[in-house]
C-alpha cells in the first residue's frame, strides 16, 4: 500500500530532488542516476524509489485529484480545535497553549501531560496533538507492510513470546522462494511501496543470508526496504545498507538501562543504542521506540523513551503496549491502559510536531479494538499491515491474540482504506514538507 501519489521533480540539487504533488513541495533523496527535472516519481520515506512513465503517472494523478482534496476537507474538519475546555485545569490549558504555539515544553510539562487521566483533559491533549499533525504534516498517512520471515530467536527477552523462554513454540523460517513470493504479492498485487523485513535473531540465518535476501528483493522490486532482524552487529548494518536496505526498525525497548538489563539478561542498552547510532550515521531511516507498561517502568521512563527516540532523530516512532505472554517470565503482569498508550502517542507528537511518523502498533490494536482510529486522532499518522502469509502468521507469537492475525492482506487493506477515508487521510507517504517562505 502506501498508494503513493506520483510527484513531479521540479528541482535537483545534488542528491536532493524537490518533488511536487498537487501544489505541495517535498524533498527526497535521489539515488537514481538518470533522474531529471520533469520526471514523475514515487518517493517513500524521503527517498525517490522509482521513475514512472509520464502517461501512467498522469492517469494515477487524475484519479487521485478529486479524492485528495475531498480527504483534505474531512481532515480539516476533524482537526479543528473546537473543544469544551470545561474540566481542563488552568495549568494544563497553559501547557497546551504553549504546545500549540510550538514552543518547546519542559520535561515537567511533558510529564504532566503524559500523566493526564480525566477524559476532558485527555481529549484536549489528543486534539492538540492531532492539530499539530494536521498543521505540520497534512493528511498523508504512511502505511508500510511487514513480512515476518523467521520466528527463530536466540534471545531471552523477558516479555517476548518468540524468546528462548517459549520452548513449546513451533518455529518457522521462510525459504527464499516463499519470501520472494510474499514480497511479489505485497508489491505487485497490493501496491505496497515500502516493506519491513523482520525476524528474530535467528542463529541459523547468517548475515550473508540476510544480505542475499535484501539484495534479491531489491533486484526484483523498486521499494523502500526496512530491515528488522534485531542486533545483527554494526558491520552487518553496513552490509545490508550496501545491499539496498534504507530503513532500520529496531526498538530500544526501554531507555532505562537497569530495566533493560533486567528484561534482557546478558545484554545491554549500550549495544542496542550503538546499532541505532550507527544506522543513523550510515544514512538509514530509523524507526525506533519502546514498550509501554513494562513492569517496573515509571512514567518518567516512558517520557525518557519518547525523548530518546527524538534524540536518535527517529523518522518513525514505534511505541506500543507490553502485552503479557503466558510462556514468558512476565506472564502474570498486566498490560497498560489504553489511555496511557494514547497519552504517549500524543506526547510524542508534541515532542516532534514537525517530522515524526508516529505508528499505531498492532499491539495497541490488540489492546484496544478502537486503537487505530483513536491513535490517528491523537497525533499518530502511520500504520503497518501484516503481509506475512497466513500459514506462518499465527506462529509469530510476540504476544497472544495479535490483532489481524487471521485477516488476509485484502481484508486489512479494505479496513484501513475505509478507516483512513472516514478520517480524511490519504494513504500516502509524501515525506516532510518543505517549509514555506
Ligand atoms: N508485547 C508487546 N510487544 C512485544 N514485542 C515483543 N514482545 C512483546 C509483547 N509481549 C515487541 C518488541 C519487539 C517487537 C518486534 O515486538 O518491542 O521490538
Amino acid at each position: 500500500m502506501c498508494y503513493a501519489i506520483p510527484g513531479q521533480v521540479v528541482a535537483l540539487d545534488g542528491r536532493v530532488a524537490t518533488v511536487e504533488y498537487f501544489g505541495e513541495r517535498k524533498r527526497a533523496y535521489n539515488e537514481i542516476p538518470s533522474l531529471k527535472i520533469g520526471d514523475f516519481v514515487y518517493a517513500q520515506g524521503g527517498f525517490v524509489i522509482k521513475i514512472l512513465p509520464p502517461q501512467e503517472a498522469q492517469d494515477i494523478l487524475a484519479t487521485w485529484k478529486e479524492t485528495f482534496f475531498e480527504l483534505q476537507e474531512v481532515d480539516l474538519r476533524l482537526s479543528r480545535l473546537a473543544v469544551r475546555k470545561g474540566g481542563v485545569a488552568k495549568a494544563i490549558l497553559r501547557i497546551l497553549d504553549k504546545a500549540l504555539e510550538e514552543r518547546p515544553l519542559t520535561r515537567e510539562e511533558l510529564l504532566e501531560l503524559l500523566c493526564l487521566e480525566t477524559p476532558q483533559e485527555r481529549e484536549y491533549l489528543y486534539k492538540v496533538a492531532n492539530f499539530l499533525r494536521w498543521k505540520n504534516l497534512g493528511n498523508g498517512a504512511c502505511v508500510h507492510g511487514i513480512l515476518e520471515i523467521s520466528s527463530f530467536c536466540r534471545r531471552n527477552c523477558a516479555y517476548c513470546g518468540l524468546s528462548s523462554h517459549n520452548r513449546g513454540l513451533s518455529r518457522y523460517r521462510m525459504t527464499e522462494e516463499e519470501i520472494l513470493a510474499a514480497v511479489h504479492e505485497a508489491v505487485e498485487i497490493y501496491g505496497f511501496q515500502s516493506l519491513v523485513l523482520q525476524g528474530g535473531e535467528d542463529p541459523d540465518q547468517s548475515i550473508d543470508d540476510l544480505v542475499h535476501i535484501v539484495r534479491t528483493v531489491q533486484k526484483h522490486h523498486a521499494i523502500l526496504i526496512f530491515v528488522s532482524f534485531g542486533e545483527i552487529g554494526l558491520e552487518a548494518l553496513e552490509k545490508l545498507y550496501e545491499a539496498g536496505a534504507r530503513g532500520l526498525l529496531l526498538r530500544f525497548e526501554t531507555s532505562n538501562a537497569s530495566l533493560y538489563a533486567k528484561l534482557h539478561p546478558g545484554y545491554t542498552l549500550k549495544t542496542r543504542l550503538a546499532h541505532l547510532e550507527k544506522a543513523q550515521e550510515l544514512g538509514y531511516l530509523v524507526a525506533t521506540g519502546g514498550l509501554i507498561g513494562l513492569p517496573g517502568q515509571t512514567r518518567e521512563d516512558i517520557l525518557n523513551d519518547v525523548l530518546l527516540a527524538r534524540s536518535l532523530s527517529a523518522e518513525m516512532y514505534s511505541f506500543g503496549p507490553f502485552i503479557p505472554h503466558p510462556a514468558t517470565p512476565l506472564s502474570s503482569c498486566s498490560p497498560p491502559s489504553s489511555s496511557l498508550v494514547l497519552n504517549t502517542l500524543a506526547v510524542a507528537r508534541l515532542v516532534d510536531p514537525k517530522n515524526a511518523k508516529i505508528l499505531v502498533t498492532t499491539a495497541f490494536e490488540t489492546l484496544d479494538p478502537q486503537a487505530a482510529r483513536l491513535g490517528l486522532l491523537a497525533g499518530a499518522n502511520s500504520l503497518m499491515l501484516n503481509v506475512t502469509p497466513l500459514s506462518f502468521r499465527s506462529k509469530y507469537t510476540l504476544y497472544p491474540k495479535r490483532a489481524h492475525e487471521g485477516e488476509t492482506i485484502e481484508e486489512q487493506i479494505a479496513a484501513t482504506l475505509s478507516l483512513l477515508r472516514s478520517l480524511g487521510r490519504a494513504p500516502t507517504d509524501l515525506g516532510a514538507s518543505i517549509p514555506r517562505g
